[in-house]
């Protein structure tokens, strides 16, 4: 890996992916998306891990999709990479990804962090999509993520100037889930990652696979889709060890199974 540094065990149960272009201020070539869909897949598969990080570095979350990799290309160019299949696999990613935002987090790098599940930000954090100024548009689902966390208004706003958001507003706008000192911010990342992954793995990747399907089809359905997996719970250990130790007034040992 060139472009990204993995730690499958940076805590127990938590991974972190850590984009690593410092110069470029982290900017996603092709190279480097590929590493994190490839290295997600991998994590996805791996029992030990329960919950991925995905962080930059102080300066920056991402500043964008490598503008200088994509100036000369033409349609035809761009039609053939064919980038955005490498998205939509990060996309499929079942464990729950948390961004670890710190700076910059720019047209691709917001896109990034949102397709992510959750996004913990430093209070230098500043997201935008500023596309607009360089000739294009969001391209990896800003027009559609944006506009379904921030509203109609703002999304426009940003997407049409190319403004920037700090991260208190992002926070205001439900962005974020929480804003926290810069000198903490991997830190607060990981006491979230924690809590979910003392969770039971199968409950908290089922349970993310329904909240995404809100997303994506009318209530009744969505509706259907919860019941399903709440009923599949049930032939899982992970719920007997739930509610029994609930009974017994212990903690629960969630195995996974
Ligand atoms: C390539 C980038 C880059 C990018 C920064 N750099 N962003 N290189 N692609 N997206 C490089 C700069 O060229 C420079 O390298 C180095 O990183 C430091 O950046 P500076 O501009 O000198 O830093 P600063 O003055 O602090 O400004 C920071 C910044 C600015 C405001 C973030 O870099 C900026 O506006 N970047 C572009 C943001 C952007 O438009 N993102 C959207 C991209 S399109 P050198 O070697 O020159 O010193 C996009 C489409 C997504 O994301 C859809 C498909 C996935």
């Amino acid at each position: 890996m060139e472009f990204i540094k993995v730690n499958k065990a940076y805590v127990k149960h938590i991974a972190l992916i850590q984009l690593n272009r410092p110069k470029e201020l982290n900017a996603l070539n092709l190279q480097l998306m590929g590493e994190i869909r490839d290295n997600l897949k991998e994590l996805d598969q791996d029992d030990e891990v329960r919950v991925i990080i995905i962080t930059g570095d102080e300066r920056a979350f991402a500043a964008g999709a490598d503008i200088k990799q994509m100036a000369g290309k033409s349609t035809i160019d761009m039609w053939k990479v064919d980038q955005f299949s490498t998205w939509d696999q990060i996309n499929k990613t079942r464990k729950p990804i948390i961004a670890a935002v710190s700076g910059f987090a720019l047209g691709g790098g917001c896109e990034l962090a949102m397709t992510c599940d959750m996004i913990v930000a430093s209070e230098t954090a500043q997201f935008g999509q500023p596309e607009i100024k360089i000739g294009v548009m969001p391209g990896a689902g800003g027009t559609q993520r944006l506009t379904k966390a921030l509203g109609k208004a703002k999304a426009m706003e940003l997407v049409l100037t190319g403004k920037f958001i700090s991260a208190e507003e992002a926070y205001d706008y439900g962005l974020v889930n929480k804003v926290v000192p810069t000198e903490v911010y991997l830190k607060e990342t990981v006491a979230l990652a924690s809590e979910i992954a003392a969770m039971s793995p199968i409950a908290v990747q089922m349970a993310k696979e329904a909240v995404k399907r809100s997303f994506e089809v009318p209530l009744e359905e969505g509706l259907h889709f919860e019941r399903k997996n709440f009923y599949m719970l049930f032939s899982s250990e992970d719920q007997k060890e739930g509610m029994n130790a609930f009974v017994e007034k212990r903690k629960p040992d969630f195995k996974g199974r």
